[in-house]
Order: C-alpha cells, then structure tokens, then sequence
C-alpha cells in the first residue's frame, strides 16, 4: 500500500509522538500541527506546520489540514501541567479542529480522546467519568504501576507527587510497616479521588466531545478512547480492542462482582499507535467509538516523549 498523507495534531506531545513514529516507520508521510512541531526533529517524510491552534481563525487551522488522506486529532494540554487540565478550552478547541477538518475535507477523521466516555458495562448512559467506584479503582490500579507513577510525575506536577506518596503508602500497608498516619494518608487521598478527583474536571471534557461526534454523519470519523491505563511503555506489537465500553479483566476468585477493583486494562502509547496506525490505513470503524488495551506486564518507566533521531 502507498503511503498515506496523514496530518497529527500534536506531534511533540504523548500519544503524538508516538504515533508519528510510528506512521512513519510504516512508511506514511506526516504532517506535524502544533505551536512548534519542528520540536519533533528531522525524517525525510516529516513536514511541520506550526500554528496556535487556540489563537488562529478556523479558516487558517482548515489550510493547515488540506490536502490530507488522514488526520489524527492528539492534541493535549499536558505539556502546559496541571493547571491547564480544563473543561471549557479542550471543547472549544476540539469544536474548532472539527469545523476545520470538515471544511478541509480531510479524508478521514481520527479522533483520540479519553476512557472517561466509555460506558460501564452492560450500560447506556454510565460512563467511566461519572463513577466513584471508577475513580477509586482507576487510582489504585495505576498506583500500583511504577512505570505509571513515573508518567504522571514526569507530566503533571503535584498531582504526579501525591500519586507517588499514595503508591509509597500502600507499599507499606502491603510490608506491614504502615503507622495510623500511612492509613489516614490513603483515606484522604481516596477521600479526594471519589469526592472530585483533580483529574475529573478535563476528563469529564473529553467524556462530553463525543457527543459531536456520536451519531454525526456529516464527515467521516472514528473516536479512539485510550483504555483506563494508557502509559508510555513497550511496543509489544498485539492489541485487542472493543466498542463503547470500557475494557475490564474477569472478575477475581471471590470478588464482588460489581467492583472495578484489580479489573482495568490498560495500552501502552506505543501499542496504541499500532491500533490508530492500523485504522488510518484500513478505516473499518467509521462512525464508531472504541478502545484498544494490550499486555501491561513490563513495568519499566519509559519516556512520556520521543522524538525522531
Ligand atoms: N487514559 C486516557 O484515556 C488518556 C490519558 C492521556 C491522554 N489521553 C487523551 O489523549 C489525547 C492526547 O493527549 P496527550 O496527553 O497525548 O497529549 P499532550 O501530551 O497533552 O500533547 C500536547 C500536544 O498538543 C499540542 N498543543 C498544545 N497546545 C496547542 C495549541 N494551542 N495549538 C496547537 N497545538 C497545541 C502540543 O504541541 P506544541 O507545544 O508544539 O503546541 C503537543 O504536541 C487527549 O484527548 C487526551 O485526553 C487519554
């Protein structure tokens, strides 16, 4: 198969970049469009368009996505810390980049947003973003995961930081070397998790920008929610992948069959290029909201970002 042109809204940042060397290791050419995409580095079948896409007018972002076979939407507010974890500024930015891509006509539309719009199982109007039980076991799991906690701490600042204290309390509950003060910090870290997680405000945005998508006709689309887990880490090449709901691992020996508790899968950054790679290629999910998860099994930290050499 010839190679594609494919356009990536955030290049420099997680999944982006990623997912750039990837399509360009499959020997697709890649436009990166971002406020500085050349950050990236040099390949020979990697061109730059930099532009703000909060400050330019929708008629400049639609010249940026002309003339492209695909166009993956990875853009992010990450890289500007915790504090830009947002509601109003991904929606409005995400209304602008749809209106763009429609008038630019772009062939295919892939959207990455969060696992906060998958519904609970077996469920219509549950998802993931609204539910306590979610929340806690969504934290608990990544606490657990070294390479995650170096993820969130390389990222996001004081919350990386308290995430860290969490996992380093629940080590301790685990050796029996906790004192009241280790169990009364986990209570009021989990006190705040199902409260109103820091988290909550941003992935409650993603959660609600499908809701331009679902149902809409009028381009050609596909919205790729990140299973519970997404981190960077080893390429292993397999995933699975589901639509709608939320991946979850069978119900342990003995649990109550209601919680989420030791059930979430996860993908690595890496694999999860693999699985938008494959769709931007073969465009067999048009009009359909789904997930990939993948082994997890290798816990060693890896970079948040990479670049081409
Ligand atoms: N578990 C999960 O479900 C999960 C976890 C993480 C992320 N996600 C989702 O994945 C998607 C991508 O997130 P990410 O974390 O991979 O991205 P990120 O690291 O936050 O990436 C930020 C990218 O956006 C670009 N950008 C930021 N502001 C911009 C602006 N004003 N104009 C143009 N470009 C701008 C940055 O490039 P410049 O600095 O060059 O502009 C950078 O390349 C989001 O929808 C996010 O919600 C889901």
């Amino acid at each position: 198969m010839p190679g594609l042109d494919i356009g990536v809204i955030g290049p420099t940042g997680f999944g982006g970049s990623y997912l750039t060397v990837e399509l360009l290791n499959r020997g697709h050419r890649v436009r990166g469009i971002s406020r500085h995409p050349e950050k990236l580095g040099h390949h020979e079948a990697y061109t730059s368009h930099p532009i703000d896409l909060e400050k330019a007018p929708i008629e400049d972002i639609s010249k940026a996505f002309s003339g492209l076979d695909v166009l993956v939407n990875e853009y992010g507010p990450h890289t500007a810390g915790e504090e830009a974890l947002q509601y109003q500024p991904f929606l409005e930015l995400t209304r602008k980049i749809i209106l763009a891509a429609k008038d630019s006509k772009v062939g295919y539309f892939i959207m990455v947003g969060g696992c906060g719009s998958l519904n609970l199982p077996g469920t219509h109007f549950h998802t993931c973003s609204e539910s306590r039980d979610w929340w806690l076991a969504y934290r608990r799991a990544i606490a657990k995961s070294h390479a995650h906690v170096a993820y969130m701490e390389e990222r996001l600042g004081s919350m990386g930081t308290a995430l860290r204290e969490y996992r380093d309390a629940w080590a301790a509950v685990r050796q029996g070397t906790d004192t009241g003060a280790t169990r009364r910090s986990i209570d009021e870290y989990e006190q705040k998790v199902l409260n109103n997680d820091k988290a909550k405000t941003f992935v409650t945005a993603c959660r609600t920008s499908f809701m331009f998508f679902d149902g809409n006709t009028s381009f050609r689309w596909t919205y790729i929610s990140p299973s519970a887990l997404y981190r960077p880490g080893k390429r292993t090449g397999t995933y699975k992948t589901i639509f709608d709901e939320i991946p979850l691992k069978p119900v342990p020996a003995g649990a109550d069959p209601k919680s989420l508790e030791d059930r979430l899968h996860g993908i690595t950054a890496a694999d999860l290029a693999i699985a938008i790679t494959d769709e931007a290629e073969k465009q067999g999910r048009i009009g359909r909201h789904w997930s990939a998860y993948a082994d997890l099994s290798d816990d060693t930290p890896t970079p948040s970002y990479v670049t081409l050499s």
